[in-house]
């Protein structure tokens, strides 16, 4: 009997080093929130397929848990800061979105903005010291053999470390302010003419003064991101190469750019051939739901349900607001599940069941759910589409303004603003997305244009990581705009030298003219002497 549990053993062995040396070997970069939320599908599906998938951790992270049985494997790296740091940092942003923001004056704004930037950033090379400045990482790295680095730019250094280890490079990114590191870094092509800059709020149909407006949103956060974040991050890679490096410029060595965005939430716009768009990556079917939950569910009868959740990160509104929704939601037919961390609202209806955590895309695929009420985060809003269900959203901060923008001009959303909220207007928007046919229609209509496509999101995703494996890269997707100069890029050399020619006929020509006419003259007059 041990001598067949041996050989068993033996087989298993066999089996599982030949299964991983089919298999690539890929590091993650760490990721924070909604970024990991979407990454770790992803990565599923890797292991799936025969992978190993290691994934860097800070000491002090949020969202990713070292502890909890995953099917990683986890790297874990030193950081110099305590969650205490991270907490309040976040907190004061959301304070600065939420509660500041209205108050202040434009120039207020941007000082408070470029100083919370610049502690983002802070924190940013605080984690890349834990990486790059640690020997011990970076000879784990090194002796970890990785066939592939797969990382958001967001957080920044991976490009930079990717290119120490000597190692192709995908990056999955959901957007950056105005688009600067899509355009500058990606090259990714941005006409102002109908490609509204991220965080604008426009969409793709711009008037004059609207086209004005992206154009110099373009331009100033262009000027601005250069002046904090690009200066910083030169000066950071410089010392690590220890000579003058542009980052953005290692940036732009990137393999493969996995855009979290599509044509059914995004409006078209041009594309590079290593720029792949896989918005979507975390949607699945829906699973039943818990048995007590169920029961609720269905006890709503032929009115349905509606879904409701501000999200993860605001866990509390004041009482003033928490009975301002509490009694819309109390006066629709519908029955509604609340995602709430806070305090009960007095005037929580009977048809209001508040939750701590609700299994949101197993909601939203329900046959009885008929409304989402969103903050317009683009996790939640990629769900509903996914399922084809309308919207109502109240964005608060980030892009959640502009996300459910884009819902609502592709008509499967109502916008209700956060601040001047009253009963009636919240009452009112989630009754029209649910008995106006129009918005489940344009619903249905997104989600069928995101199911329709050759593979899932999700899949494409692994296709392009695996290419960059098998192909050891994909600098043969690489456009040559990389190695232009910015005059040279938009031609505008060799605008200035046909200009030039032009300048210089017209010269020749002039000149020529005026030659010939005073010899003419001349020989006029000389004749008119003569005759005199
Ligand atoms: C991490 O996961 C472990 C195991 O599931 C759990 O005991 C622990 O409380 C978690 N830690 C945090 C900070 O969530
Ligand atoms: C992290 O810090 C601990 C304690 O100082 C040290 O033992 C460990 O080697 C460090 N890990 C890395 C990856 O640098
Ligand atoms: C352009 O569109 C905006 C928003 O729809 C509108 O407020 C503005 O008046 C328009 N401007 C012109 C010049 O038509
Ligand atoms: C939310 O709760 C925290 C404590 O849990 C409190 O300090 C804060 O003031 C609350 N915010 C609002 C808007 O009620």
């Amino acid at each position: 009997m041990e001598l067949r549990q041996h050989l068993s053993l033996c087989v298993l062995l066999v089996l599982c080093t030949t299964w991983s040396a089919n298999g690539g070997n890929i590091l993650v970069w760490y990721t924070e929130g909604s970024h990991w939320i979407n990454i770790k599908p992803v990565l599923e599906t890797l292991i799936n397929r025969g992978h190993q998938v290691t994934v860097l951790v800070p000491t002090v992270s949020m969202f990713m848990n070292t502890s909890e049985p995953s099917r990683f494997h986890y790297e874990p790296f030193n950081v110099s800061f305590s969650m205490e740091d991270m907490k309040r940092f976040l907190e004061d942003f959301l304070h600065f979105s939420m509660y500041e923001m209205d108050q202040m004056s434009y120039l207020q704004i941007y000082i408070r903005f470029m100083n919370l930037m610049k502690n983002n950033l802070y924190f940013n090379f605080k984690y890349l010291d834990g990486v790059l400045k640690s020997e011990t990482m970076m000879k784990k790295l090194k002796q970890g053999n990785y066939d592939l680095l797969l990382a958001d730019p967001i957080y920044l250094g991976s490009d930079l470390t990717a290119e120490i280890l000597g190692i192709p490079l995908v990056f999955t990114l959901r957007f950056t302010l105005a688009h600067n590191f899509e355009r500058h870094c990606a090259q990714l092509p941005a006409p102002p003419s109908f490609v509204p800059a991220a965080m604008s709020k426009l969409t793709d149909k711009m008037n004059f003064s609207e086209r004005l407006w992206n154009f110099l949103f373009y331009a100033l956060n262009d000027i601005v991101l250069n002046h904090i974040l690009w200066k910083e991050a030169d000066k950071y890679y410089s010392e690590i190469k220890g000579k003058p490096t542009s980052a953005c410029e290692v940036m732009g060595r990137a393999d493969i750019w996995l855009m979290r965005t599509y044509w059914d939430f995004d409006f078209p716009r041009p594309f590079l051939p290593n720029s792949q768009f896989v918005g979507g990556l975390h949607c699945r079917p829906a699973k039943p739901l818990p048995e007590d939950m169920e029961e609720f569910v269905q006890s709503s009868g032929d009115a349905g349900i509606v879904v409701f959740t501000l999200g993860s990160l605001v866990k509390n509104i004041t009482t003033e607001k928490g009975n301002i929704i509490a009694s819309a939601l109390a006066q629709i037919p519908q029955k509604v599940l609340w995602r709430y961390a806070g305090e009960k609202p007095d005037t929580l209806g009977a048809n209001t069941r508040i939750y701590k955590w609700i299994p949101q895309n197993d909601l939203l695929g329900h046959p009885k759910t008929r409304a989402f009420i969103t903050h317009g985060g683009t996790n939640g809003i990629y769900e509903a589409i996914y399922h084809g269900v309308p919207m109502v959203g109240i964005p608060m901060f980030a892009d959640q303004p502009e996300n459910m923008i884009h819902m609502e001009t592709k008509g499967a959303a109502v916008i209700v603003d956060y601040k001047s909220m009253k009963t009636e207007g919240l009452r009112d928007a989630i009754n029209a997305v649910i008995n106006e046919k129009m918005y489940k229609e344009n619903a249905l209509r997104l989600s069928i244009i995101h199911h329709d496509r050759p593979t899932s999101p999700r899949d494409e995703a692994v296709f392009w990581i695996e290419f960059t494996m098998r192909n050891k890269g994909a600098k043969h997707l690489r456009v040559q705009a990389h190695e232009l100069t910015w005059y040279q890029y938009h031609s505008l050399d060799v605008l200035a030298f046909l200009l030039a020619v032009i300048l210089l006929l017209i010269l020749l020509f002039t000149k020529t003219c005026s030659f010939c006419f005073y010899k003419y003259c001349d020989r006029k007059k000389k004749t008119k002497r003569k005759a005199e």
